[in-house]
């Protein structure tokens, strides 16, 4: 590794060690386009984002088929700013097939979607049931006839307790998640990521959220009395996805949840 490729926090840029981290859009889109097309016997051509940050899935997924589009939603517009310049300008025609929205995912659009996502938990922001079901009969109402509404969720007995994982993502920077402790009377849980870099420097709490631990039983309950038909889960099972109606628990565990309208 040369000594240029190194970084530190002095030139590290947030976002961009976010989507080193926790993104993997290319593996995203295959189980998108796999899942849709199990239940819809179609491929799927329009998404929505919600909670785009920097709209990497969006524009992977405009790039991944010349009749593809997709539309990102996110509250920040320093987020969205910097999608436009890091990820949709270098796209070029693709990235002309992307629309980056800054509002509440709440808010209501008038196009209908085959698709919209909710990835990396973030719909855990709401906290309370009516708010909750209220967003998903939104995302309902916003799909086309045979529309799908995917997102995913995490738990297990280690998902419950106060955890510092860390892994390195490459040119002397280590990921460090900072999982705080769920509060077992409301559920509330305040998680971190962190950046250590090899010449001692941090960036420390780089990502704060303020979360609901929900559960996968709720979820789906919540996905029901918003309208939503059925709700597969797929469970991830040594770094494939597989459909399960029952499991054992296990320390940690991670599903995509993929609701039918
Ligand atoms: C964890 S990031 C998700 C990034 C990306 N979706 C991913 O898969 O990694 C959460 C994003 O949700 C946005 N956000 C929070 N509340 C929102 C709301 N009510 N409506 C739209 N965006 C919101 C934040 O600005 C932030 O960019």
């Amino acid at each position: 590794m040369s000594k240029k490729s190194v970084l530190s926090s002095r030139k590290a840029d947030r976002h961009d060690l976010y989507q080193r981290s926790v993104q993997a859009a290319d593996v995203e889109v295959a189980f998108i386009e796999k899942a849709f097309k199990k239940y819809r016997k179609r491929k799927p051509y329009s998404m929505r984002e919600d909670f785009c940050g920097t709209a990497l899935l969006s524009c992977t997924w405009a790039a991944s088929h010349k009749q593809r589009r997709a539309t990102g939603v996110d509250i920040d517009p320093a987020v969205l700013t910097w999608a436009t310049q890091h990820n949709l300008t270098p796209l070029a025609d693709a990235g002309e097939r992307v629309t980056l929205l800054q509002q509440d995912v709440r808010f209501p659009l008038k196009e209908k979607f085959d698709l919209i996502n909710a990835f990396n938990f973030s719909y855990w922001i709401f906290k309370d049931r009516s708010t909750l079901r209220d967003y998903f009969a939104s995302v309902k109402r916003s799909l086309v006839e045979d529309g799908v509404f995917m997102l995913d969720l995490y738990g297990g007995w280690e998902a419950h307790q106060a955890v510092r994982t860390k892994r390195s993502i490459g040119r002397g920077c280590k990921y460090v998640w900072d999982q705080g402790e769920v509060d077992p009377i409301t559920h509330d849980v305040v998680n971190h990521i962190h950046f250590e870099f090899k010449d001692g420097s941090r960036l420390k709490k780089a990502f704060t959220y303020e979360w609901r631990f929900w559960s996968l039983a709720e979820i789906r309950e919540l996905l029901h009395e918003a309208g939503f038909a059925e709700v597969i889960v797929y469970w991830q099972d040594e770094g494939d996805y597989v459909i399960r109606k029952t499991s054992e628990n296990q320390p940690l565990w991670l599903v995509y949840l993929v609701a039918l309208v």
